[in-house]
């Protein structure tokens, strides 16, 4: 179903808000009460498309080895999966000859991938930054790299990372940021950043991973070039396994793959190894045409609806439910404030990281879920750098936990609460979560809750397994 916006002298055509599978699941409550379940945890993962579980469906009985084979249903799958890079170029805006795509798990193995693959001359850094998810920060602990800090209100300190590019001239060989935060949703200038990356001489990465299924990504024609991007399709609507590494043709010209295999050499020999180039020397083995087919579906269904209108949507949503958080009482939330967003001043993803006074992080997380039907996340969200800037612990403070953790002593990590949004959110979703907060500020909390033996807390009463409903998706 289209419907037609008519101007005086535009006819717009506004495609309908892309479905999502399971929007209406029915979940139980700790009383076996069953409720809509509510989903704010699309920072953390989300449902197919409804147009992605199509295109498997439709793909399934033609599927068969890519790269592999001389049968109809091989080509034909090799075919998909070499279109799908055209489609993941466009969703990115890169550039046909300049850039390509090389698929991947995740956004975790593209930067893996990336840090693998970048050969740093002796003397060269990469910089990034503590406000990274630790798959934008690990892999970099293993090459020469330096952390830039953040202000006190959690962004990155732009005037910290000028002074490193100044001190190390023309010695920094890639800044790599994420482009939002998945703790505080906030939207650093990317543009800023790649600007004085190339003032520098330095190349700039995006941890997409949590833009990309949100915001528009330009790497290039509009502003300064982007160098290098990595998404994940599970947070992009695509749950099937593929990511995306996209790269200048020209970077991994040198060097070894990091995983080596089946379709990775043009020629073996009995002493050597002829590499083959460009995307197929970094796909070891047997590729996930699957998930690829299913991410490039995605990527096509926003395109189609617009990520202007994506984020026009959850803009919106993201104002409504910031505003109505800042009505609980006893809740805190973290990050820069929210008045900028509110006053149309800034722009900001959907995410809320929070705590509610008196209330454990993950007592709250579990009271959703189980009196209220709400799916949120708790804890650290693989950010420990930026969680504990944020809670305001020191080095020193997170160094001596961590000595405990290796004397094996138990040692309670602090964290939050988060709540984010994504296509799917309405703001029923959102008055869901509030009313459930709010009550929780009261106290009124109706069951009793305990830790289970993998440190989750559940409702006393009733103790769930999910035996009986997990054995119906695999008999
Ligand atoms: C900003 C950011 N980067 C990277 C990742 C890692 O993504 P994945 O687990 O899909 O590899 C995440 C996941 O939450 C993320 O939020």
């Amino acid at each position: 179903m289209t419907t037609i916006a008519r101007s005086r002298t535009v006819r717009q055509i506004v495609h309908p808000r892309p479905r999502l599978v399971g929007a209406s699941s029915q979940v139980p409550l700790f009383d076996g009460q069953m409720v809509r379940y509510v989903n704010l945890d699309s920072a953390a993962s989300t449902p197919p498309l409804a147009k992605v579980r199509q295109a498997v469906e439709a793909f399934l009985p033609w599927y068969s080895s890519v790269h592999r084979g001389s049968g109809y249903k091989s080509r034909l799958s090799t075919h998909l999966y070499e279109q799908a890079r055209d489609v993941v170029m466009r969703f990115v805006g890169a550039q046909q000859g300049k850039h390509i795509v090389i698929f991947v798990r995740n956004a975790t193995e593209a930067i893996n991938l990336l840090a693998h693959r970048i050969v740093l001359e002796p003397g060269e850094l990469v910089l990034t930054t503590r406000l990274e998810h630790h798959s934008n920060l690990l892999p970099w602990y293993r090459v020469p790299h330096e952390v830039v800090e953040l202000t006190p209100d959690g962004c990155i300190d732009l005037a910290d990372l000028e002074r490193r590019l100044k001190q190390h001239a023309g010695k920094v060989r890639l800044i790599t940021v994420s482009a939002a935060s998945n703790v505080t949703g906030i939207l650093p200038d990317i543009q800023a950043i790649a600007r004085m990356a190339h003032a520098y001489g330095a190349l700039i990465a995006l941890d997409a991973a949590q833009l990309a299924p949100h915001r528009a990504l330009a790497m290039t024609g509009q502003g300064e070039a982007i160098d290098i991007v990595a998404f994940s399709g599970h947070k992009l609507y695509a749950p099937y396994g593929a990511g995306a590494l996209v790269v200048p043709a020209t970077l991994f010209a040198d060097g070894e793959p990091m995983l080596v295999g089946g379709g990775t050499a043009c020629l073996v020999t009995g002493t050597g190894i002829s590499w083959a180039t460009g995307a197929d020397l970094e796909e070891a083995g047997s590729p996930n045409v699957i998930g690829v087919v299913a991410m490039a579906a995605a990527l096509e269904e926003l395109m189609r609806y617009g990520m202007e209108h994506v984020a026009r949507h959850e803009r919106e949503l993201t104002r409504y439910a910031a505003r109505r958080l800042r009505t609980i009482p006893g809740l805190t939330l973290y990050g820069p404030s929210w008045e900028g967003m509110l006053a149309g001043k800034e722009d900001r993803l959907g995410v809320f990281s929070f705590n509610l006074e008196g209330r454990a992080y993950a007592e709250v997380a579990a009271i959703l879920a189980n009196e209220w039907g709400v799916g949120v996340r708790s804890g650290c969200f693989c950010a420990h750098l930026y969680v504990a800037h944020l809670l305001g612990i020191s080095e020193a403070d997170s160094m001596e936990a961590r000595e405990r953790l290796i004397a094996g002593m138990p040692v309670e990590l602090p964290g939050m609460v988060r709540a984010s949004l994504g296509i799917g959110t309405t703001k029923r979703d959102i008055d869901r979560l509030v009313s459930g907060l709010q009550a929780i500020a009261r106290g009124e909390i109706r069951a009793r809750y305990t830790r289970t033996e993998y440190g989750d807390l559940e409702p006393k009463m009733g103790q769930r397994t999910f035996e009986a409903h997990g054995e119906s998706f695999l008999s």
